[in-house]
Parts: structure tokens; sequence; C-alpha cells
């Protein structure tokens, strides 16, 4: 049986090892091991300020926590069969240095160090999390960079639209990891806050420094209300929404990059590093990674949803329902970061197939929304533009046959508008170069993009 952080209370010191294990939360809150050490330094350092503890029982303190420190940084602590990382900290200083020991807990309250504790693995996610979206919008950058001049039909309603540089769809993506990112740090601008001195729910008695505290452990800003601030969980259900996000995201890429290389869409290819084969069909190469980051984002969707289930019908203020939010917090930000990581090394192995792409944009109904904006340049008015081009492609599908086989007499019976240039538009690379508006898919607009975005990213881009 391992030390409690209670007990006094109870008169059977010896609890049912069910219950034990029920309630443990040690398996989980581990990961804070590193935080709740960080916290416990700065807690220390407060008290012997404000004189709850000696110079000399500080500095004992400190030598035992930096030897929990370096044994956490080892691998060698040894958390098995506590509660939680509060009691195993504790546990361990006890051991170390057991009088002064008696007095670290001074002035503070599980129901607070959790919150500070998670708050700070929030923030050192964030980084984390924000560096591994800049190297996948790095490497999405430069397959775009090396694809510049390649041409696929752009798709809505999973029908063919209109052409499109293949680069313009690849810097849609690094806008959407962007947005990402912003919500992320914003996410971490309100986890950005140090609770300590908040008590279990009332704040103390006792003359605590909580600026101090706040700084010390770089935090921003010190919470407002105690009561708030123990049972918060804003901060990490935003955090997970952010994540949440990004792997929706990822799951829409993996899906595009999945139907673009089949064999059916045939645009492009992924390295074989990033693909599985099959225990039956000698022939397959399967896109196996793309499936699972496609699959995993609904651990994540199903983390967001557990949080506000979890969040929603509580009292104020802290209650043990609480410990529940740190799986799906731990297993989110684990989750995304592979994905992330696993999808930067997937895209630079990314080639191209420019001939399937080219065959796809030989259909030249993909054409008919320039034909329309034509006749709207030579003083149609678009709905009579859409008719008209619409009757073309109506009749050349009943006839089976491209736009280009009609002669111009017969495009003229059409419209008298239609001249002869107006076969020059029937092909992507004049369809892409015709794109005026900013944000288009015109090449240079698409190169000004990458360029900037290159800047933006600095660092390498393979
Ligand atoms: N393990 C708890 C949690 O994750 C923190 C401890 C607070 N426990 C308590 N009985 N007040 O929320």
């Amino acid at each position: 049986m391992t030390a409690k952080l209670w007990g006094g209370r109870f008169e059977k010191k010896d609890m049912d090892a069910r219950v034990m294990r029920f309630t443990s939360s040690i398996d989980i809150d581990k990961v804070l091991a590193e935080y709740d050490c960080l916290s416990s330094k700065v807690h220390v350092e407060m008290l012997s300020r404000r004189g709850f503890i000696s110079e000399a029982e500080k500095k004992e303190l400190l030598g035992a926590l930096d030897e929990l420190s370096s044994e956490i940084e080892q691998g060698t602590f040894q958390t098995q069969g506590y509660e939680d990382i509060h009691s195993a900290v504790q546990d361990y200083v006890a051991k170390k240095a057991p009088a002064p020991a008696k007095k670290m807990h001074t002035g503070r309250s599980r129901n607070e160090q959790v919150v500070n504790d998670v708050r700070l693995y929030c923030r050192d996610s964030v980084a984390r999390v924000k560096g591994l979206i800049v190297e996948l919008q790095r490497s999405l950058t430069g397959l775009a960079e090396r694809t510049a001049d390649v041409i696929i039909p752009g798709y809505t309603h999973l029908n063919r639209a209109q052409p499109v540089l293949f680069a313009h769809l690849v810097i849609a993506y690094v806008e959407m990891l962007q947005r990402d990112l912003d919500r992320l740090e914003d996410a971490g601008r309100r986890a950005d806050v140090s609770v300590m001195g908040s008590g279990a729910i009332a704040g103390s008695a006792l003359e605590l420094d909580r600026r101090f505290t706040a700084e010390k452990l770089g935090f921003k800003n010190i919470s407002a209300n105690s009561i708030d601030a123990v049972s918060d969980r804003d901060f990490i259900a935003e955090l997970v929404a952010a994540l949440c996000f990004m792997a929706v995201h990822l799951s829409r890429i993996c899906e595009d990059l999945i139907l673009y290389s089949t064999a059916e869409f045939g645009f492009l290819e992924i390295g074989a590093d990033y693909c599985t084969g099959s225990s039956l069909m000698p022939q397959k190469r399967n896109p196996d990674v793309l499936e699972l980051v496609r699959g995993k984002s609904s651990g994540l969707i199903s983390a967001l949803n557990s949080l506000f289930i979890l969040l929603k019908g509580l009292p104020q203020s802290y209650n043990r329902d609480l410990q529940e939010d740190k799986k799906p917090l731990f297993e989110s930000v684990e989750t995304v970061s592979a994905e992330l990581e696993i999808m930067a090394g997937l895209v630079s192995t990314i080639s191209l197939k420019k001939e399937t792409a080219a065959k796809a944009l030989e259909d030249e109904f993909i054409y008919a929304t320039d034909l329309a904006e034509y006749l709207v340049r030579k003083g149609a008015a678009f709905k009579d533009a859409h008719d008209i081009i619409g009757n073309i492609v109506r009749h050349c599908a009943e006839k089976d046959i491209n736009i280009s086989d009609l002669s111009i007499s017969e495009l003229k019976g059409f419209s008298e508008k239609l001249e002869e240039d107006v076969y020059g538009l029937l092909n992507p690379e004049t369809s892409v170069a015709n794109k005026k508006t900013p944000g288009s898919t015109n090449p240079e607009l698409v190169k000004k993009a990458i360029a900037g975005w290159k800047r933006k990213l600095g660092g390498r881009s393979s």
C-alpha cells in the first residue's frame, strides 16, 4: 500500500484494493510527472519566500525534487501503485526528506495542482504540435513547388468541375493547416493561466504569493476566481477541439490522396515506404497509412465528445469526474502529433502521373464555364451564356462527341457570338491562365502563393 495525501479522517488505514484500483489515475497522469515536480519546486520556493519553510528545509526539498527530475528524465521514477501523480511525487520527497516533506503540501490542494500540471502540459503540447504543423506545411509547399505546372481536374460533388493546378489544391491544405495553427495558439493563450493559490475551492488563509508562482512557471496570468479555477476545463476542451479540427483536415487530405492514387483516378503515387501489401492479393499496394490517419480522426471526435459529456452536468466546483479529462487530452495530442509527423514524410514521397491527369482533361465539358465566361466577355447575359453552353454540352453528350468536334458553323447555330477563337479555350493551360481573381488557380498567383508560404515557413522544404 502506497502513501496517501489524506488519511487522518479515516479510521481504517488500508483502502480496499478494488476501490484503490478503481479510483487511481496514475496509469494515465504519470505523463504529468515532470510538471508536478516542477510545480512542486516552485511551490517550495514560494513557501520559503513567505516564511512557511526554513532555508534548510527548502534546500532539502529542492534537493529531493532535483533527484526526482533526473529520475523522471531517465525514466526510472516508480509510480506504480500510487493513487495519482501528486501522491507519487509527494511520497518520493517524503522518502528522501521526511521531515520537510510534511510541509511541502502547505497551502495547496490536488484540485489546483492537477489543473496547473495540465495547463503546463497543454503549453508544451501546443508548442510541439505547432512545430509539427509547420513541418507538414513545409513538406506540402515543397510538393506544390515541384509540381507547380501540373493541372488536374478540380472536383465538386466528386464530379469533374474545372481544371485547377495540383499545386493550388496542395496550397489549400497549407491554408487549412494554418487555421489549425491559429486555433492552437488561441487555445494555448487560454491555457496560459496559473491557478495555484486557489486551494481546493476557496483560496487560502495563508499569504501565498500567487504572482511569484505564476511567473516562475512562466504563466502569463493568474486565475481570477478560485471556484472557477479548480473546475474550469474549457482550456482542455478548446485544445482538443483545435486538434479535432486538425484531425478532420488531415482526414480530408488523406481522402483526396487515397482517391487520387487509385487506378480509377490515377493522378498520383505515394512512396512504397508508406504503403502496405495484401497477405492474399499479390498485386496490392494499399494506402494504409492514409487510411489510418483518416480512421484515427474518429478518436479525436470521440475525445471532444467525451469531454463535453463529462463537463455538461457537473455542479461547481471540483468533482472527481474531472479525472477522466486527461485520457482524451493526452490521446488527442499523441495521435495528432503522430499523424502530422507521418504525413510530412509521406507527402515528400508523392509523385504525380501527369499523363493520366492530362487524359482526364481531354473531356472538354470541363471547359464549359470558360465558354460561358467567354460569351459574357462578348456581352451576353450570364444566364443566356449558361443556357447556350448547356445546350452545346447536352448536344455533344447525346452524340457522344467532344465540343471541339463541332464545326464553327455548328457552334454558331447555338450562338452567333461564338467565333474561331473559342477552340483555343478548350485546353487546361488556357483555362487556368485565364483566371483573374485573387486566390484563383491562375499559375502566376499560385506561384506567388507558393513563394509567400516558403518565405513565411522558412527552413527546409522537400
Ligand atoms: N487525480 C485527480 C484528477 O485528476 C486529482 C486529485 C484530486 N482528487 C481529489 N480527491 N480531490 O482530477
